[in-house]
């Protein structure tokens, strides 16, 4: 019988070297379903070879679209595409299975998603989503554990969304490009993969302005014609590498980023003490000893994304004085710091605040990935510890990372893949 898949590591050796960022994951998951309301064939490139990925092409499929994918480049001709329901087993590959809901109510009038799967960070509800649909001339509902949305006739509207969300505001943003109205958005979330999914949008004729401030408005088109386009580098794999730099005190330069992206966290750095210098696409992160204990508090962009909260607090652990991290979007976004404790780290969780008080040195453990980020989390913990680290469960971490491992191993992490007895 097959063992269990883990992923192992031997801590300590700096990160030295250049290292290329992949495709977007977040912006990737709003393009892909996105694509459905085009009406001619259109063509994403630049997309980050990962699960959540793939699993939106069986969904693209299974709407009965033909679909071309080879890593990096996905060709989608969406005429022949008659499904408006995804299967329970698709939807609970990915959370962003129910951008689907959107873009199918865009595209055919009618939807039905599972509610959907993802990682396990808190409760996830999707009030503001349906809350949107309905502002713009729908029916939605969540009955049975089904996301249901019909309409005959998308009005478009005002929607105000009670907290800053980036799945409603993609979610409204999808129904909202081929509506006979205008809908406006108002306290959008103001994310970079909001900018992209705006510039998919309108590169294949939709009339989006504002994505990137607190208020959209979506002129209604009739039609969308193709396109070829190529979604933004990521800014959490992007973010992911510098806090590893950081945390090995390496020297690491990271090609193909969108430095303005990284302000939160490369200020955070900055304050801790570690190097950081950008150019146009290029980050380069010296981490230095010693580092000082610094607060963090997670904030919708242009704030410190809660996405980097988990392994930018896996490096707190060996930081010395005491850090504390606030986190704002998620309630149980403290889970690897208790996988992170059984290498020797000091943590308390007190509600949504972690206070971490530096260790000198961490040591290898067998730990579990509880999801994507946390995944990140226990790498970045496994790099800086004295020994062998081995993480179960790394089939999260394929979920959002790009080849991480070989990318790790380029830069000279001690990093493999095999499965325990
Ligand atoms: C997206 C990102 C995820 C990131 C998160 C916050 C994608 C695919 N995922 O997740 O990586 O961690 O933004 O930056 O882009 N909320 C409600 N009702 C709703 C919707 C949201 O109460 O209908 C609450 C959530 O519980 C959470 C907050 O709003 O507390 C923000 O959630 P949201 O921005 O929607 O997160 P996701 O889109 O799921």
């Amino acid at each position: 019988m097959a063992g269990k898949e883990r992923m192992l590591i031997t801590g300590g050796n700096p990160l030295e070297g250049e290292v290329q960022v992949s495709g977007g994951k977040n912006t990737a998951v709003a393009v892909i379903p996105a694509s459905l309301l085009c009406d001619e064939p259109c063509v994403i490139e630049n997309l980050p070879d990962i699960e959540d990925v793939r699993a939106l092409v069986d969904i693209l499929r299974e709407l009965g679209a033909k679909v071309d994918y080879e890593p990096g480049t996905l060709r989608v001709d969406p005429r022949s595409a008659e499904g408006d329901t995804v299967s329970y087993r698709n939807a609970q590959r990915l959370r962003a299975s129910y951008y689907l809901l959107g873009a199918l109510l865009g595209r055919c009038g009618r939807a039905n998603v599972p509610t959907p799967g993802g990682c396990d960070i808190g409760s996830r509800p999707v009030d503001q989503h349906l809350k949107g649909m309905r502002a713009i001339g729908a029916d939605a509902e969540e009955r049975r554990g089904i996301l249901r949305a019909s309409s005959a006739c998308l009005t478009g509207g005002d929607v105000f969304f009670d907290m800053v969300t980036v799945g409603a505001t993609v979610n409204v943003m999808l129904a909202a490009a081929k509506a006979k109205g205008t809908t406006v958005i108002y306290n959008a979330a103001k994310e970079p993969h909001i900018v992209d999914l705006a510039n998919f949008l309108n590169s294949m004729g939709a009339r989006v302005k504002g994505a990137g401030t607190d208020i959209i408005r979506i002129r209604g088109v009739q039609n969308l014609h193709g396109t070829t386009y190529a979604v933004i580098p990521d800014q959490i794999e992007t973010g992911t590498l510098m806090i590893a730099a950081a945390a090995t005190c390496g020297d690491v330069m990271i090609h193909g980023c969108i430095p303005t992206h990284m302000e939160a966290l490369s200020a955070k750095l900055l304050e801790m003490g570690v190097l950081v210098t950008d150019n146009d696409d290029a980050i380069r992160v010296r981490g230095a000893l010693p580092k000082r204990a610094i607060h963090i508090k997670t904030q919708v962009y242009p704030g410190f994304p809660t996405d980097l909260q988990q392994p930018m607090s896996a490096l707190l652990t060996t930081v010395k004085g005491t850090s504390i991290v606030q986190e704002t979007i998620f309630e149980q976004r403290f889970r690897h710091l208790d996988e992170i404790r059984r290498m020797g780290a000091q943590v308390r969780v007190v509600d949504r605040t972690a206070i971490i008080d530096g260790v000198t040195e961490l040591y290898g453990a067998p730990l579990t990935a509880t999801d994507l980020r946390a995944g990140a989390a226990l790498i970045i913990a496994g790099l800086m510890a004295r020994g062998i680290t081995e993480i179960y469960e790394p089939g999260y971490i394929d979920r959002g990372y790009e080849h991480i491992e070989d990318k790790l191993r380029s830069l000279g992490a001690v990093i493999s893949r095999d499965w325990a007895e």
